[in-house]
Order: structure tokens, then C-alpha cells, then sequence
């Protein structure tokens, strides 16, 4: 049986991750490591939280005794590495908490794993999850690959080049079994309100405006969370000690093409009239230092991993509205902070 530590796991894309892999792997058992931030919510996996095969561990992977203890009591076999702050706009208000999670957090992981491994990494792997946007900014054309040299322009994207070259680094210096991913954009439910589709779909539903950055004209490749997550489970298992692999989704939107089409999609569920929610648009000043175009070339997963999307862009928008509509409680639990309770609750009056 493995052990897998999954860190992040209560937020948006982990908590995709870690319900993958507990349900599709029994014979895991599945740690999920999470400091449960702002951005991190147990009520993202009540529907695997009591599973035989998976743990919540609240902890800081800054924390290298705590992650030093764990290593050693845990026997864990391998590490898929979600944790980090995620939000660029909060990147430009407070760059040092990024720079303390993603790269301190990322090395604390690292050297733990580094010093409990010592008798051989045979049959351990350490999987670093990374972004698309460590590669900068691109113009009208062409797309990022493997061999894209990093260009990171906010806080958010050099803290995670600077943890994406510390992983490299082991693997060269140490011999460390690493692989690592660089994913485009995704959207899907659980996702916080704060990243662009939630935070339209909130405000839509509740007409309030929505905020369109500069004239709306930057670009975004947008993968649906669940194929983010199978593509993780492909590259955990076969992809190559020591790559990289880029995921994305081929599906390039410019904001406010997209925007515009969440208020097609809005109006038609809340059975409002056509060009309602369109009303709502507002432009505003622009983020600081805003890439204008991310695309992803995914042929090396597609091609030696044999991995490939299964949720069209219009099918994963239709499913994540509908998530969003059915979940009013989710949402009115994170914006108005409850879920920040919902630890205590499910598992301090135990
Ligand atoms: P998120 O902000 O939704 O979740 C991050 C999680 O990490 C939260 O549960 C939070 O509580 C936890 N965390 C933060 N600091 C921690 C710490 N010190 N110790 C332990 N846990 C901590 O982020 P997300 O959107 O799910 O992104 C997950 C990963 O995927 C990140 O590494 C991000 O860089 C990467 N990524 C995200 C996207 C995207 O579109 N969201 C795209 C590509 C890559
Ligand atoms: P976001 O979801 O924050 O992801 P990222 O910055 O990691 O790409 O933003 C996606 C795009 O939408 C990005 O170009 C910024 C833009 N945006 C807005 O125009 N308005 C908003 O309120 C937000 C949150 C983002």
C-alpha cells in the first residue's frame, strides 16, 4: 500500500485531487496537509471525509519539525505538492506571504522528504504542481512549452518559478525524484470567489457589477479542474523523473468574450430576460503589471502520456454554473467566512 501526502488538499484544486485519488485508488491511503488559509475549506471533501483510505492533517508546510515528524511517522512514499498562496492580485497587495509559502514551504518539503528518503528514493516520488504563468506574458502568437524560458512578472508567478527551479535543483543536486507540472487557468466548482469565473457567477446571481480589468482584452487558456486532475494522476504515475510536463486546454478566451458569454449562460438558468446580466459589466483600472495572453502547448502529456481533456468548454461552463446555483450555501458559507468554523466543528468536538 502507498502513502501519499497531497498538500493543499483543502483547496481548490486539491480537494479535486484528493477526492480523485481516494476514490480511484482504495489501496492508498491519502494524507491531505492543509494550514486551512483563507483559501483552504473542509467542506470542499465532505463527501470523501470519512473514507477509510483518507486523512486530514491541518499543518504548515513552513512548519520543518512538524513536516519533519510527519515524514518520519508517516512512511510516506510520495508527495503531490498543491499548498501556496494562488491569488496574483493578492500577490501585488502582500508578495511576502507568497514569498514564505511557495518557496520556504516548497524547500521545508523538500528537505524533509530529502532527509527521510535517505535510504534510497527507489519506489518515492515527489510531484511539484506548478503554473503556466512562471513563463511570463505572450504576445498575439505562439504558445509555452517545456523549454519556454521562465519570465515571471508578479509576485505570485516568481515565488512559484523560484519553487518550480528549487525542485530542479534537487533533483540535479540530490538525485531527488521530482516531476513537474505547469497548468494553464482552471475553472470548476469549489473554486474561491475571488478568481474570475466564481467571482462573475457571485456577482451575476446577485447583480452586482463585474469588474473587467483594463478593456478585458487579456488572454487565458482554461482547462476544467477535473481534467487538471487526471492529468496529475497521469503524470504522478508514469510521467519521467526529472520532466516537466505543460497542461492546458486549448481553449483561448479573451476576459470579456468570456464574461460575456457566463452572462448568456446566467441569464438563460435564472430564466432572465437576454442581455441582462451584460448590463453588469464594468470596466475598471487595470492589475498592475497584467500579462496580456497565457496558451499552453500540451503536445508532450498528449503525446508521451497520452493524456487528453474530456469536458468541452461549454460543458464544463454548464456544469460549473449549475454547481455554483445548487451550492448557495457554499457560497454564502465562504463569502460570509463560516467555513472557517466548519474545522472545529467536523473535527475538534469529535
Ligand atoms: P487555492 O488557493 O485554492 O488552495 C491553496 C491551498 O493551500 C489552500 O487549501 C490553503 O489552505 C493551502 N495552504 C496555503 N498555505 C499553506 C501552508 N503554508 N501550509 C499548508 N497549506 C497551505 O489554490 P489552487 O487554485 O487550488 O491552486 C493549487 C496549486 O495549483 C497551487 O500551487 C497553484 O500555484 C497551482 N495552479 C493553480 C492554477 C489555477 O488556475 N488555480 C493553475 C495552475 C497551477
Ligand atoms: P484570475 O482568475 O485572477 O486568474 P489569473 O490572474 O491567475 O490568470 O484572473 C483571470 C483573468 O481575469 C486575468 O486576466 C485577470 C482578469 N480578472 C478581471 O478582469 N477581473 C477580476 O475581477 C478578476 C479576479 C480577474
Amino acid at each position: 500500500m502507498k502513502t501519499i501526502l497531497i498538500t493543499g488538499g483543502a483547496g481548490f484544486i486539491g480537494s479535486h485531487v484528493v477526492r480523485h485519488f481516494v476514490n480511484k485508488y482504495t489501496g492508498y491511503t491519502i494524507l491531505n496537509l492543509d494550514k486551512l488559509t483563507y483559501a483552504g475549506n473542509l467542506e470542499n471533501l465532505r463527501d470523501v471525509e470519512n473514507k477509510p483510505n483518507y486523512a486530514f492533517i491541518k499543518g504548515d508546510i513552513c512548519d520543518a519539525g512538524f513536516i519533519h515528524h510527519l515524514f518520519k511517522e508517516r512512511n510516506i512514499d510520495g508527495v503531490i505538492h498543491l499548498a501556496a498562496e494562488s491569488h496574483v492580485d493578492r500577490s501585488i497587495a502582500n508578495p511576502t506571504d507568497f514569498v514564505i509559502t511557495n518557496i520556504i514551504g516548497t524547500v521545508t518539503l523538500l528537505n524533509a522528504a530529502r532527509a527521510l528518503w535517505k535510504n534510497g528514493f527507489k519506489g518515492k516520488r515527489f510531484y511539484h504542481i506548478s503554473t503556466d504563468e512562471v513563463y511570463g506574458s505572450l504576445g498575439e502568437s505562439g504558445y509555452f512549452t517545456e523549454h519556454t524560458a521562465y519570465d515571471p512578472r508578479s509576485p505570485y508567478s516568481a515565488s512559484k518559478a523560484s519553487s518550480d527551479h528549487l525542485v530542479r535543483a534537487y533533483f540535479h543536486t540530490f538525485k531527488m525524484p521530482v516531476v513537474l507540472s505547469n497548468c494553464s487557468n482552471n475553472y470548476g466548482p469549489f473554486q474561491f470567489p475571488e478568481k474570475l469565473i466564481p467571482l462573475c457567477i457571485h456577482n451575476i446571481k446577485t447583480s452586482k457589477p463585474l469588474p473587467i480589468y483594463g478593456k478585458g482584452e487579456n488572454v487565458r487558456d482554461w482547462l476544467y479542474v477535473e481534467d487538471h486532475a487526471s492529468a496529475i494522476d497521469t503524470i504522478f504515475h508514469h510521467g519521467k523523473i526529472g520532466e516537466t510536463y505543460n497542461i492546458g486546454g486549448d481553449n483561448e478566451w479573451q476576459n470579456i468574450r468570456l464574461v460575456r458569454k457566463l452572462c448568456e449562460i446566467m441569464d438563460r438558468k435564472l430564466r432572465r430576460e437576454p442581455g441582462t446580466s451584460t448590463k453588469l459589466i464594468t470596466f475598471v483600472k487595470d492589475r498592475a503589471g497584467h500579462d496580456l495572453r497565457y496558451a499552453i502547448d500540451a503536445s508532450k502529456i498528449k503525446g508521451e502520456l497520452g493524456w487528453k481533456t474530456s469536458v468541452s468548454f461549454d460543458e464544463g461552463l454548464e456544469r460549473t454554473v449549475d454547481w455554483y446555483l445548487e451550492n448557495q450555501q457554499w457560497l454564502r458559507n465562504v463569502t460570509s467566512g463560516d467555513y472557517q468554523h466548519y474545522y472545529e466543528e467536523q473535527y475538534l468536538r469529535r
